[in-house]
């Protein structure tokens, strides 16, 4: 079986919601800490304590909208601890992730202020687990109400004169598990409480998001449907690619080609888990109203050899690329229910977009990735057909090819393509509809390495980095794609 693929350009199956490529940061490890707020005295370069190289990378791929704080640490944060005077504010031990000093020195404040900069929608998720239904309300009364009250009054002492707009806000998170071992009948009445406290101030409209369902826990996803639906403008789904289990989930680098290949499949899989959950969703929400929010996804390997394991700090390579490219894919196809995805995590955390070590800064696979993509943001999802040749290993078969396209404001059609095989190129015919080729230019990027494990590193931080695509023969309406193996590109048509 070859690969072909038919793209109508004129046949619109809706709109890829740019939160899509929204991001999640939590205080773990490095990942706000040092990854992203340094403080206004450091010697690292920042612009109000926000380290610059990170600002500057991060505004470059449009990020939409930023989740924070947790994770499973939003079940432990009570966000009065992080506002005032810094040197008051007290310091904890951050008991879920590597037992060290959490200053606190990152709070409200700090995060609205992160947003408004990278000119992303703020995503907060309040505590459930460890919290009460008074705290969670007075965050949103502090955030959120512009007129006379104690709230309002402490966040004016506290420096900000007008309430932020606050969109969306996450009523816990993974209750199933760290927050709060709930059962979903429990969280399910847990949410229709809290979230009742959860208000509108003024002009100010809260998308609500429910924790939903861990992996695949349809019962979750049901339960919580059947009783709150009607109550929530999201629900959550967390998926994480874990090559092998939980004990030893397999290096981030130095992995045999099994693990490759395992890693593209379990990928593969969040293709299944929409469809199911989106499934029990429609027999509650048939015209789709709530989205499916996946607000945790991506690869998660043993942590790097000699880091602190409760940092989850690990490298990332064309694999992880892969992985990126083939989420944005399945995204893409079900734009109807899929509304927001947040990848695990922005910065020195899981899959990162982002490494630092000190002042030193290196952009990931992953990264260019988000990069690349970016131009599907908000465009239009193109109708595409077609078939893909089996790419095979040890006696199993995953597809070989995974492709979306979509078509911008301007009109331009972006074609998204990766080659899943490890050793084996992939041409595939792509007969354009809808469009005059004849009359049309193509140009494209591809990010591709020689190696299963390429990825950068503070010596040599472009190592693998995207770069033009030439691999494109145009023969009447249709045009031949070759890909060589491990790769993702982006072509534009115009
Ligand atoms: O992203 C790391 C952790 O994974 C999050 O804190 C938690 O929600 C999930 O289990």
């Amino acid at each position: 079986m070859g690969n072909n693929v038919i793209i109508n350009a004129d046949v619109a199956k809706g709109t890829i919601n740019k939160n899509i490529y929204g991001h999640f940061a939590e205080h773990l490890g490095r990942g706000i800490y040092e990854g992203i707020w340094v403080g206004e005295d450091s010697s690292i370069p920042n612009t109000n304590g926000v380290r610059n190289d990170v600002l500057e990378a991060l505004k470059n791929i449009n990020i939409p909208v930023l989740r924070w704080p947790g994770g499973c640490f939003a079940d432990e944060y009570h966000w009065k601890d992080g506002i005032g005077p810094k040197e008051n504010r007290k310091r904890m031990i951050n008991t879920h992730w590597g037992g060290v000093v959490e200053d606190n020195s990152f709070g409200t404040h700090e995060f609205m202020m992160l947003c408004e900069m990278l000119g992303a929608e703020p995503y907060i998720c309040g505590n459930v687990g460890s919290g009460t239904v008074q705290e969670m309300s007075e965050w949103v009364e502090y955030m959120t109400f512009e007129g006379e009250s104690p709230m309002a009054n402490w966040r004016r002492e506290n420096g900000q004169e007008e309430p932020w707009k606050l969109k969306y806000f996450g009523v816990g998170n993974e209750n199933w598990g760290c927050g709060g071992n709930m059962r979903p009948e429990y969280y399910a009445d847990l949410y229709r409480r809290y979230q009742t406290y959860v208000r509108n101030y003024g002009d100010n409209r809260i998308y609500k998001i429910a924790g939903g369902a861990n992996v695949d826990d349809y019962n979750w996803t049901e339960v919580l449907m059947k009783n709150a639906h009607w109550m929530m403008d999201g629900l959550s789904l967390h998926y994480y690619t874990i090559p092998k289990e939980w004990a030893d989930k397999g290096p981030a680098t130095g992995f045999p080609e099994d693990e490759w290949f395992t890693t593209l499949k379990k990928a593969l899989h969040m293709d299944t888990l929409i469809t199911k959950h989106g499934t029990i969703m429609d027999k509650y929400d048939p015209d789709k109203r709530v989205g499916m929010i996946i607000d945790e996804w991506g690869t998660w390997f043993n942590p790097e050899p000699g880091t602190n394991p409760g940092f989850l700090y690990q490298q990332n390579t064309i694999r992880d690329a892969l992985v990126a490219g083939i989420h944005f894919n399945i995204f893409h196809t079900h734009a109807d229910r899929v509304q927001m995805a947040n990848i695990a995590q922005t910065i020195n955390v899981l899959q990162a977009m982002m490494l630092t070590e000190g002042e030193k800064m290196i952009l990931t696979p992953t990264y260019h990735v988000f990069d690349m993509f970016k131009v599907h943001h908000d465009a239009t999802l193109l109708a595409v057909d077609g078939q893909s040749s089996d790419y095979e290993l040890g006696g199993e078969s995953i597809p070989q090819t995974s492709v979306s396209a979509s078509k911008d404001a301007d009109g331009k059609v972006h074609i998204s393509l990766c080659n899943l095989d490890h050793q084996n190129g992939a041409d595939i015919d792509v007969e354009l509809r809808g469009i005059d080729l004849g009359a049309a230019t193509i140009s494209g990027k591809i990010l591709t390495a020689e190696t299963m494990d390429a990825h950068n590193t503070f010596e040599q931080p472009e190592n693998v980095k995207p770069v033009e695509f030439n691999g494109v023969e145009t023969n009447g309406q249709s045009v031949k794609v070759s890909l060589p193996p491990m790769s993702v590109v982006v072509l534009a048509v115009e």
